[in-house]
């Protein structure tokens, strides 16, 4: 394993960490985040039925509110290092009917992802 492999492997479980808290505070963090992930949707100029990946999504922000904008002929992959941050958002999307967003464990230092799949 490389010295960035085994560093991740670390910031992997402090991440984890904050699974409990990201479950508690959901309702709030959709609200305090939406200002900015709105800024960040328009600044990507995000449309409907883009193909979005969305990088250390953690529990769900700015990936869901992405979704709703691709709507369902888009599609967002949400990616983390952690799956316990990821199972939270999954969990999020659930309750808020998104069926256009798939989640990845993921260690972006370390992957080569497939882009013929995304709107650039
Ligand atoms: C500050 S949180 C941001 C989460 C989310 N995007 C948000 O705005 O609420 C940083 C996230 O980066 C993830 N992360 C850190 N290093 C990573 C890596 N090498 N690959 C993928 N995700 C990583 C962590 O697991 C964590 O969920």
């Amino acid at each position: 394993m490389s010295d960035s492999e085994t560093s991740n492997v670390e910031a992997h479980l402090d991440w984890d960490d904050g699974v409990a808290a990201a479950r508690k505070w959901k309702d709030q963090a959709a609200v305090s985040g939406r200002p900015t992930n709105e800024a960040l949707i328009d600044l990507a100029q995000i449309r409907p039925g883009m193909k979005v990946l969305d990088l250390a999504s953690g529990s769900g922000h700015p990936a869901l509110d992405i979704a709703r904008v691709v709507g369902p002929s888009g599609h967002v992959t949400a990616t983390d290092l952690s799956s316990k941050l990821l199972a939270v958002a999954e969990e999020k999307a659930n309750e808020q009917g998104l069926s256009n967003i798939s989640f990845q464990e993921v260690d972006m230092e370390n992957n080569h992802f497939q882009t013929r799949h995304l709107t650039l």
